[in-house]
């Protein structure tokens, strides 16, 4: 054998090695947002939006900075995109027929935007997977379809009849607490006949009560989190049930951002159960220049099961491994909840607090994330083994989803009011995506699933299993990705639906939710996972796919 062809042996065993290497976790940075990806949310198979404020983004349109764009998984790269108003911390879900709308915003800081207080941005259906055609452009019209109050900081979920419920937030520029708090509830397409209704939680809950955390409860209700309060909001009741506060004086609402998930919803009674982590235990009534960026974060989780018998026991406390303020808690097709971004001390906002950090209120960013295990133990749910560390700061202004290849984006970072450069929390446009250690595994994949999944029924989805997978079991997640931003993920989303895979592995009979309560009508990703290996994800329409208000679907529980 010549020297040349034991060398080609010596790199082949090499290479193969290298092939075997454990698949892991691993950060993989790649790309650019054009803006600063400050809200992030999928629309696609292939496309996610990020929103920035109206400033001086390197990306232009027109003429002038862009404040958002369309971001193409393909191929890692942002376009712009063309907005009337300003989308400074806005917030965002889908409706019922799958436009995808943005609403509230701030009053800009350049002339080439309008006052996006009121704003109502609609984008989509885009089905171009390019995003290049019909429906793939922001549509404004901001004389005529607007919000009835203005509001920045305010939060939207989509609810059972499709529509959005709009929760709160400030009519002004405040720098930290909430000074001037829209203290009432709205909804697109609006009810009440575009009357508000006051919100007296909202009110009790100042002045940390920015970006509330909601959620669509499988009842119908509504789950309310701000400040160190919960309670019950019954829609069509229009009344409000205390719940018990959050223990040890933590508050999780901006700008002492925490996070809060609403668990995966299984079947067969969909128990619904919230996780809140981070944020602070600072008394709220110090003023923000009294405050310092070196107050430690809280590491508290804390977990309540929202039935009468969940209510009655009160909330269940266990720690994260680090403090986090700012953190998000993002729902993982597997059923896990990744705990990921923030820093150990200080707060939200831009340089309001004695000492902030360049413009950060915030310092000691953690750069290794966490992994929750509802089904665990209390006391062994947190876990960061075998999760690895990046080096970029993921602080105020920052983004996280999972995306529909089923591993997790993370973007933006800037606590300052506009793209700064060399300081030392500067703006971040680097685009990292974490990979689970099935992005280099072979994984199932399915191959054919119904476009549009009605209530309460069984359908069928073709699905191939690679070999390497042994078990016959199958996780099957609806998924709403939910919006990011501001440390929380409106609308998320996961119900597990009953499933079962046929003998010959090619396909799984799957049971859809009973009704639209349990999971509000709209788009969404179906995931498959087997021995905690997870498909790519396939979109969906989830309900009868018509324009808010829809009416009730399936069967009641
Ligand atoms: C970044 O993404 C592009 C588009 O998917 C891909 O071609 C390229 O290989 C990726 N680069 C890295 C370093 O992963
Ligand atoms: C919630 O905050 C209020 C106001 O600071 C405080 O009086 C109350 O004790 C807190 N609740 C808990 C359970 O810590
Ligand atoms: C900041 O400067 C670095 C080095 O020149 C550059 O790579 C990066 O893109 C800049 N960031 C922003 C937000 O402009
Ligand atoms: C969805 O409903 C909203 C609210 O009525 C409407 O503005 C939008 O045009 C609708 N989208 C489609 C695709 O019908």
């Amino acid at each position: 054998m010549g020297r040349f062809s034991i060398l080609v042996q010596l790199l082949a065993i090499a290479g193969s090695a290298c092939a075997a290497a454990a698949p892991k976790w691993e950060f993989v940075q790649n790309g650019t947002s054009g803006v600063l990806a400050l809200e992030a949310i999928v629309v696609s198979p292939t496309l996610a939006i990020f929103f920035d404020r109206a400033t001086n983004d390197p990306l232009q349109i027109d003429g002038h900075p862009a404040w958002g764009a369309l971001w193409n998984f393909q191929t890692n790269t942002a376009r712009p995109l063309r907005l009337i108003t300003d989308s400074f911390c806005a917030s965002g879900a889908h409706l019922s027929n799958g436009t995808t709308v943005s609403v509230g915003g701030n009053i800009p800081a350049i002339t080439a935007a309008q006052d996006g207080r009121m704003g109502l941005r609609l984008f989509g259906p885009c089905d171009d997977p390019n995003g290049d055609g019909p429906g793939c452009e922001i549509f404004e019209d901001p004389a005529n379809l607007h919000l009835v109050e203005n509001r920045w900081y305010t939060t939207a979920v989509r609810i059972f009849d499709g529509s959005l419920m709009v929760v709160g937030g400030t009519h002004e520029d405040t720098p930290f607490y909430n000074t001037d708090p829209v203290n009432n509830i709205e909804f697109f397409p609006s009810k009440d006949n575009g009357a508000t209704r006051p919100l007296a939680f909202l009110e009790r809950s100042l002045p940390v009560n920015l970006f509330p955390r909601v959620f669509a409860l499988p009842d119908g209700t509504a789950l309310m989190i701000a400040n160190n309060q919960t309670i019950i909001y019954d829609i069509e009741k229009n009344t409000e049930t205390i719940l018990p506060d959050i223990p040890n004086g933590v508050r999780v609402t901006n700008p002492f951002d925490g996070t809060a998930t609403l668990l995966p919803l299984s079947p067969p009674n969909f128990t619904p159960e919230v996780l809140v982590c981070g944020g602070s235990a600072s008394d709220d009534t110090i003023p923000s220049e009294q405050l310092t960026s070196q107050d430690p974060a809280t590491s508290q989780c804390s977990r309540l099961t929202i039935t009468p018998e969940g209510i009655k026991k009160g909330w269940q406390v266990e720690h994260m491994l680090t403090p986090r303020i700012m953190p998000e808690a993002i729902l993982l097709p597997n059923g896990q909840v990744l705990l990921i971004n923030g820093g150990k001390t200080g707060y939200a906002a831009v340089a309001s607090v004695g000492d902030p950090i360049g413009g950060s209120n915030a310092d000691h960013p953690v750069f290794t994330p966490e992994l929750y295990t509802p089904s665990a133990p209390l006391g062994k749910r947190i876990s960061n083994a075998g999760l690895p560390t990046t080096n970029i700061a993921r602080m105020y202004h920052s983004s996280v989803t999972v995306t529909p290849s089923g591993n997790i984006m993370i973007a933006g970072s800037n606590p300052n009011a506009e793209i700064v450069n060399g300081t030392e929390f500067s703006s971040e446009l680097r685009v990292e995506f974490l990979n689970p250690p099935f992005m280099s595994m072979a994984r199932p994949k399915l191959t054919k699933v119904p476009s549009q999944i009605l209530f309460n029924q069984k359908f069928t989805m073709q699905v191939s299993v690679p070999n390497t997978i042994r078990t016959n079991t199958v996780q099957v997640a609806l998924m709403d990705l939910g919006f990011s931003s501001h440390a929380f993920h409106a609308g998320q989303r996961l119900v597990f639906m009953d499933a079962v895979l046929s003998p010959d592995r090619k396909s799984i009979t799957v049971t859809s939710p009973p009704n639209n309560r349990v999971f509000p009508p709209g788009p969404a990703f179906v995931f498959l996972t087997m021995d905690d290996v997870t498909s790519e994800g396939i979109k969906v329409m989830v309900g009868n796919g018509q324009s808010p208000p829809v009416r009730d679907q399936g069967i009641r529980i």
